[in-house]
C-alpha cells in the first residue's frame, strides 16, 4: 500500500512510525512531515490546505490510503474532495481516507452540532444553551442567572483558544461580548456555547470508527497546563500517559455503554457518514464519565503514548474499517505502562523563538532501546535539526510503572539540548509508584 500522511507535529511522527512498521505498508509519504517523519518514509512539500494539490500527489504516486492528521482539512472537506475525486478512483478504485468528510468533523468543528448530537442521543455532556447576535440579551441574561465558574466556547475551530472558563459574572460577560460583538475568533465565535462547569479527572479515549462498527484503539490522560502541579495557562499538551489506572473494566463499560455506543449509533441513525478517529474528551464527575468535547482525529500528545501502546497492526485497522469488518477484530495491546514527556521552546504558550539548534546525545539515546524520541516542531536546516515550534520534542518510553516510564523519558531529555528548552519534571504525579 502506498500512504500519504498529512500533518507536521509529533503526533504525525507517532502515526508514521506506526504506519511504517507495518507489513502492508510499501511506501509513506508525509506532507509536509517534520524532522523526525523523514526517518519513518518520505517527507514531501505539499500544501494540504489545497485539496487540488492532495489529489494530484494521490494521482502521481499512487496512494491507496491518505491518512489525515490535523482537524483543520477534515472541517473544511478535504476527505469529501479526495473520497469524490474521479482522477484518483480511475488509478485506485479502492483509495479510501481515513478522516471524516466535512460533516462528521462537525463533531469538532461546531460545538453547537456537538452539543445538539449528545442532547439528541441521549449522551451524557454540560448542560448548556447557544448564542448568536439574534439572541444576545438572552445570553447575558443566562450568564447572569448561571452558577460558577462558568464556560464559554467560541462555536468553531480557535486554534485550541475558543473556551475560556470565567471565575466570574463580570468575566463571563466580557468573554461573551468580545466573541460575539468583538468577533474574537472571527466567525468561529459568532455563535458561543455557554455550559455548566464540570468538576473531574479528564480522560481521553480513542476510537476508529466506519460510522457502525469501532474499536478502541486506546485511551492516555494528557497534562495541559504548562506549570508543574496543573498550574498556569493552557498548552496542546505537555505529557500523556497510559493506561490510566481508574480506567477498568467498570468504568470502560460504562463509557462504551453510555457514550461511544450512543456516539456511534448516532452518526448511523442519521446517515453521518464517518470514517476515521474519533477522539472522546471525557470527564470523571463522580463515578460517571461526561463528553466535554469530541474531536475528529487523534489527540496530541495522546497519540504519543497511544500508537505505542497499541500491539495491533494499524495499517490492517484502516483496511478493517474501510472492508467494514472492523467488528471481527481484537486489538492487542502491549503490555507495561507508556509516558510521554514533551520538551517545549522557552517562552511557549507565549511567544517563542524558532531556529535553535537542537543536540542529541545520539549514543546514550540508543542505549535506550524503551525511549523513543518523536519530533513535533522540528525542521531540517542546512542538515542541522532545528526547532520550529512551540511543543519540539515528544519523548515516550515504556517501563513497568508509569513512574518509571516517565523516569526514563526525562533520561532521554537530560540528553538532549536547544536554548530555553522546557519540560514538565511532574507527569503522571498522581499516579506515583
Ligand atoms: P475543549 O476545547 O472543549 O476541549 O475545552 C478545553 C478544555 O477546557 C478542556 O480540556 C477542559 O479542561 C476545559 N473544559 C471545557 N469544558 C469544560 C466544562 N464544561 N467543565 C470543566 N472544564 C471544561
Ligand atoms: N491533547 C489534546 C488535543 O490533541 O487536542
Amino acid at each position: 500500500m502506498n500512504i500519504l500522511l498529512l500533518g507536521s507535529g509529533g503526533r504525525e511522527h507517532a502515526l508514521a512510525h506506526k504506519i511504517a512498521a507495518s507489513k502492508l505498508c510499501s511506501q509513506l509519504f508525509i506532507a509536509p512531515g517534520n524532522a523526525g517523519t523523514r526517518t519513518c518514509g518520505t517527507n514531501v512539500a505539499l500544501n494540504i490546505s489545497n485539496a487540488n494539490d492532495v489529489v494530484l500527489f494521490c494521482v502521481e504516486h499512487a496512494i491507496d490510503i491518505v491518512v489525515v492528521g490535523p482537524e483543520e482539512p477534515l472541517v473544511h472537506g478535504l476527505a469529501d474532495v479526495l473520497q469524490q475525486s474521479e482522477a484518483i478512483k480511475a488509478i485506485k478504485p479502492n483509495f479510501f481516507v481515513v478522516g471524516p468528510g466535512a460533516l462528521g468533523a462537525q463533531l469538532e468543528g461546531s460545538k453547537a452540532f456537538s452539543k445538539q448530537f449528545m442532547q439528541r442521543h441521549g449522551i451524557p455532556t454540560a448542560a448548556y444553551a447557544e448564542f448568536t447576535a439574534d439572541n444576545y440579551e438572552a445570553g447575558k441574561a443566562y450568564i447572569a442567572a448561571h452558577s460558577l465558574p462558568i464556560v464559554l466556547k467560541a462555536d468553531g475551530l480557535a486554534a485550541g483558544k475558543g473556551v475560556v472558563i470565567a471565575q466570574t459574572h463580570a468575566e463571563a460577560l466580557t468573554t461573551f461580548e468580545q466573541m460575539i460583538v468583538g468577533q474574537q475568533f472571527g466567525t468561529a465565535s459568532s455563535k458561543v456555547v455557554i455550559e455548566a462547569f464540570l468538576t473531574g479527572i479528564e480522560v481521553s479515549v480513542f476510537v476508529l470508527t466506519n460510522g457502525k462498527q469501532y474499536q478502541v484503539i486506546g485511551h492516555a490522560k494528557d497534562y495541559k497546563r504548562i506549570g508543574e502541579g496543573d498550574t498556569g495557562p493552557n498548552t496542546g499538551g505537555m505529557g500523556c500517559v497510559t493506561p490510566v489506572p481508574f480506567m477498568n473494566d467498570a468504568f470502560m463499560e460504562q463509557v462504551t455503554n453510555t457514550i461511544i455506543e450512543p456516539t456511534i449509533q448516532g452518526l448511523a441513525v442519521e446517515g453521518i457518514p464517518y470514517n476515521g478517529f474519533i477522539f472522546f474528551g471525557l470527564i470523571k464527575v463522580g463515578e460517571q464519565p461526561v463528553v466535554i468535547e469530541y474531536n475528529c482525529r487523534m489527540g496530541d500528545p495522546e497519540t504519543e503514548v497511544v500508537m505505542p501502546r497499541l500491539q495491533t497492526d494499524l495499517v490492517e485497522l484502516f483496511l478493517h474499517m474501510h472492508h467494514q469488518t472492523l467488528d471481527t477484530v481484537t486489538i492487542a495491546m502491549n503490555e507495561g505502562a507508556f509516558a510521554t514527556v514533551v520538551a517545549v521552546s522557552g517562552g511557549y504558550p507565549g511567544n517563542y523563538p524558532k531556529g535553535l539548534p537542537i543536540t542529541f546525545n545520539e549514543v546514550a539515546l540508543r542505549d535506550m532501546p524503551a525511549t523513543t524520541v518523536y519530533h513535533a516542531g522540528t525542521t531540517l536546516q542546512q542538515q542541522q535539526v532545528v526547532t520550529n515550534g512551540g511543543r519540539v520534542l515528544v519523548v515516550t518510553s515504556s517501563a513497568t510503572t508509569i513512574t518509571d516510564a516517565v523516569a526514563l523519558s526525562k533520561a532521554a531529555l537530560r540528553q538532549i539540548e536547544f536554548a530555553g528548552m522546557n519540560y514538565r519534571n511532574d507527569i503522571g504525579y498522581e499516579f506515583a509508584s
